[in-house]
């Protein structure tokens, strides 16, 4: 029986990239955006057989409808991997960001990790299950950005990521992975300025491909190679901001 994945933000440029290395790590992918469904599986079709569910319009900004949204799958015994990938950074600085936005980031980069971080611990724990859960935090959650809620939210997943590693029971791992720059659509805006100067401040001197970061995850989610690991909290940033 293969192992069943759920990676949220499924749909973006990183979710993307973790779908096809798990799907071809072997893992059914059940795959979670606020996408719609059928766009979902459209922009997911290169997975084939291997997309279990595409579970499009779920909206993290809402963290108690996620579990309703999951509806018959929850007690799927061979659920071994969470991706919480799902991510997003809004609004403005200090003095002029809104609440709105603060909570928005909250509830996407932090709050619904924690709820599906629970349910997958939970079913882990009743079916006697090994699993491993993969946060996507960011270096700005390590080393601070003029983003309060994108970078409290991202410091606060790493701190997650412990508390669920020391609670969630020995069957259980649970790292987080900090990249720096990542070519995605969420990047897709910054200028050749801004990106010559990334470039210029990272030793490997590139902005990462996402699929050099979807290998980590898939490198986390193999309980073969990575089975002493948990509460890790592994820098991909290429270096990025080494001797500052
Ligand atoms: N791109 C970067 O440079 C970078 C750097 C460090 C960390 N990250 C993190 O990597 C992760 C993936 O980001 P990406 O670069 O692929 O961005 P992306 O914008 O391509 O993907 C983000 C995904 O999250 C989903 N999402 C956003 N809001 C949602 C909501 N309310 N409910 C459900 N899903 C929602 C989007 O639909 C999208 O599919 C995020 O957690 C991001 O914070 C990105």
């Amino acid at each position: 029986m293969k192992q069943i994945a759920l990676v949220t933000g499924a749909a973006g440029g990183l979710g993307k990239q973790i779908c096809e290395i798990l799907a071809e790590k072997g893992f059914q992918i059940v795959a979670l955006d606020l996408m719609e469904t059928n766009a979902l599986k459209q922009n997911l079709k290169s997975l084939g057989d291997s997309l279990e569910l595409a579970i499009g319009g779920v909206d993290f900004s809402k963290p108690e409808t996620i579990i309703e949204s999951l509806g018959s799958f929850l007690p799927n015994k061979e659920w071994t991997v969470l991706v919480n990938n799902a991510g997003v950074s809004v609004g403005g600085k200090l003095l002029d960001g809104s609440l709105a936005h603060w909570n928005l980031m909250m509830n996407v980069n932090l709050t619904a990790p924690f709820v599906l971080s629970q349910a997958f611990a939970k079913n882990s724990q009743e079916n006697n299950i090994k699993g491993s859960i993969v946060n996507i935090s960011s270096m700005v959650g390590v080393i601070g950005a003029k983003k309060p809620g994108y970078a409290a939210s991202k410091a606060g997943l790493l701190g997650l990521t412990k508390a669920i590693a020391m609670q969630a029971g020995p069957n259980i791992r649970c790292n987080a992975i900090y990249p720096g720059a990542m070519d995605t659509p969420m990047t897709a805006d910054w200028d050749a300025e801004t990106r010559k100067k990334i470039e210029a401040g990272t030793p490997i001197g590139r902005i990462a491909d996402p699929r050099e970061i979807a290998q980590i995850v898939a490198f986390l989610a193999d309980d073969q190679q990575s089975s002493y690991l948990t509460g890790a909290v592994i820098n991909a940033t290429g270096g990025q901001y080494l001797g500052q």
